[in-house]
C-alpha cells in the first residue's frame, strides 16, 4: 500500500487525476468510479483536463461501485444520476459504456450476479477510485463484510444512512443497496483511495495500520498488489 500525503483536498484530486489520466492515455481503459464527496475534486480535475488539455474518455468504459436498491436510474439521488451529474455528463465518456447496478431490478440477487459478471467480461477494472466511510466501509461494504465478497445486496448501516440522509430531504433513505464486494474490488488492477478531513482519520488509521479485518472493510487494500492511498492532512492526522 502506497501512502501519498498531500497538502490540501485539491492536491489529493490532482494526484488521483494524474493516475487516472496516465491509464486513460495508454488506450481503452476500464475505470471504476465511486460516488460521494471524496472523489469530487478528482472528477473536477479530470473534467478540467478534458476541457483544457484534450484528455479524452471516448475509449473508456466505467463501472460504478454501488447503487441504492429501489431507486430507478433517473431518481435524483441514484448513484447513476449522481455520477452523471458529477462526472460523466461533463466528459466524452459514451453513456452506453457507463454501467451501474440497476437499483430497481425486479430480482436484485440476479442483478448483482449479472453486474459482477459484466465487470469480469469487460476484462476487469483497470483503475478503481475509492472513498472511505467514517466506519471504514468502501463501496457499501459495511463492517463485517466478507473480505472475499462479490457484488451483492447489502443492508446499509444505520451510521451510513444517517451520513447520507442529507441527500434525501424527505428522510426516505433506502435501507438496501447493491455493492461490488470486497473480493470484486480487490481484483481491480490498481486501487486508488482518496480521503480528506479529520472525520476520516480514524478509519484511515485502521485501514493502513490496523489488522486486515472485516471490521474495517478498507483494510482489505493491505492485501492488494497495487493500492495507492491519497490523503490530505486531516485524513492523515492519526497515522
Ligand atoms: C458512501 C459511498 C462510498 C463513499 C463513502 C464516503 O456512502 N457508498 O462509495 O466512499 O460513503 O462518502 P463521502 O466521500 O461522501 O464521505
Amino acid at each position: 500500500m502506497q501512502i501519498v500525503l498531500c497538502e490540501s483536498a485539491d492536491q489529493v484530486g490532482d494526484r488521483a487525476a494524474d493516475i487516472i489520466e496516465a491509464r486513460v492515455r495508454q488506450g481503452p481503459a476500464v475505470l471504476g468510479l465511486a460516488t460521494g464527496g471524496s472523489p469530487s475534486s478528482t472528477y473536477q480535475e479530470l473534467i478540467r483536463r478534458h476541457r483544457e488539455e484534450r484528455l479524452t474518455f471516448s475509449q473508456a468504459t466505467a463501472f460504478t461501485l454501488d447503487e441504492y436498491a429501489g431507486l430507478p436510474p433517473d431518481h435524483q439521488q441514484s448513484y447513476y444520476s449522481t455520477i452523471r451529474r458529477e462526472f460523466a455528463d461533463h466528459v466524452d465518456l459514451p453513456l452506453d459504456r457507463l454501467v451501474t447496478p440497476q437499483g430497481d431490478a425486479a430480482d436484485l440477487v440476479a442483478e448483482a450476479e449479472r453486474y459482477d459478471s459484466a465487470i469480469v467480461a469487460a476484462g476487469g477494472v483497470d483503475v478503481q477510485i475509492l472513498g472511505i466511510g467514517a466506519n471504514g466501509h468502501i463501496g457499501f461494504n459495511e463492517p463485517t463484510s466478507s473480505l472475499a465478497s462479490r457484488t451483492r445486496v447489502k443492508t446499509l448501516a444505520g451510521a451510513t444512512r444517517a451520513a447520507n440522509a442529507r441527500f434525501f430531504p424527505d428522510g426516505d433513505v433506502p435501507r438496501l443497496c447493491l455493492t461490488q464486494g470486497l473480493g470484486t474490488i480487490r481484483e481491480a488492477k490498481l486501487a486508488v483511495l482518496v480521503a480528506m478531513g479529520e472525520t476520516k482519520a480514524s478509519a484511515v488509521q485502521a485501514m493502513v495500520e490496523g489488522p486486515v479485518s472485516a471490521h474495517c472493510p478498507a483494510s482489505v487494500l493491505q492485501l492488494h498488489r497495487r493500492a495507492v492511498v491519497i490523503l490530505d492532512p486531516g485524513a492523515a492526522s492519526q497515522l
